[in-house]
């Protein structure tokens, strides 16, 4: 039973238990504030107790295991869980709207510290909804960062395999309407990028058109930035074509090289940027 849950919920062992723990703390803790509360009210009769009694423990139930589950770090789990409850009940998102959802997959190959505020950011948005992770690195940190919010993953093992139609039928089957890149090394192949145009996004670590290109990421941009004593480098975002980092332009921000910086201190400034703009450009671009 308990390996059928973990498959269900897509959680690993430590996540299973404290999501049982938080159930059963929760439900003992609405048990016991109904019963304080029916113990100051003055109902006589019974079946009213009874009705008042579900009712109350229908309303606490929910904000207890909300609370409950933040001390057992279960917040992001059980706020899913309590929005798909309510959405079957009719309450909470319409169904309309829930069909009209944009499914997007996150491609990540590394830390995914950009893929987390996404993903945090979108939390609770009606009308957007990240529904996989996509990598190519079964070491990749973001992978961690899909357990954490109950995302499923795609792991994708062979650059050729990536080229051929595969990846594609996941992303259908998945029902994906919508591809951000966040730190994915491979390049898109063609195929898919004819099958999503103007669906893919991605972020650039500099001032495109300038640093941009293959070879160009990570630490080797904000070098190359440093070795030319640029005065400015930022970020770009961009629609993803089939040249390395040259799609149509939809933002960027820019931010100052100082004298004494590294790759290192500059790539943390460029960073700060990349978080405090990329999910709310990605909100807007679906929006629209
Ligand atoms: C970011 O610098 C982004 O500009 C580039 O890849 C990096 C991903 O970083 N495309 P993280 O894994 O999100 O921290």
């Amino acid at each position: 039973m308990f390996k059928r849950l973990q498959n269900k919920w897509k959680v690993n062992n430590l996540q299973l238990v404290l999501i049982i723990s938080t159930f059963a703390v929760g439900g003992s803790s609405t048990g016991f504030v109904a019963k304080k509360i029916m113990n100051a009210l003055p109902i006589n009769q019974d079946w009213i107790w009874v009705t008042v009694y579900l009712l109350l423990m229908t309303i606490i139930w929910p904000i207890a295991i909300i609370i409950i589950s933040i001390p057992f770090g279960q917040f992001p789990f059980f706020i899913k869980y309590i929005r798909k409850i309510g959405n079957k009940m009719g309450i909470g998102v319409p169904p309309s709207s829930k069909m009209n959802q944009k499914r997007v997959a996150i491609f990540a190959s590394g830390s995914g510290s950009n893929a987390k505020k996404i993903i945090d950011h979108l939390d609770g948005n009606p009308r957007v909804s990240v529904e996989l992770i996509v990598t190519n690195n079964s070491n990749a940190g973001v992978l961690d960062i899909a357990r954490k919010n109950n995302i499923s993953t795609l792991l994708l093992k062979k650059n050729g395999v990536f080229s051929s139609n595969s990846c594609i039928n996941e992303l259908k089957m998945a029902k994906i309407d919508f591809i951000i890149l966040a730190g994915f090394l491979w390049k898109i192949p063609g195929a898919l990028i004819k099958e999503y145009p103007e669906k893919i996004i991605n972020i650039h670590p500099a001032l495109l058109p300038k640093y941009g290109g293959k070879g160009m990421y990570g630490h080797f941009v904000h070098e190359a930035v440093i070795d030319n004593r640029e005065k400015e480098s930022g970020i770009t975002i961009h629609y993803v074509d089939e040249v390395y980092d040259h799609g149509k332009i939809i933002f960027q921000a820019s931010c100052p090289v100082l004298e004494n910086d590294t790759p290192a201190t500059l790539a943390k400034r460029i960073q700060s940027l990349e978080h405090e703009h990329y999910p709310v450009i990605i909100e807007q671009v679906l929006r629209n």
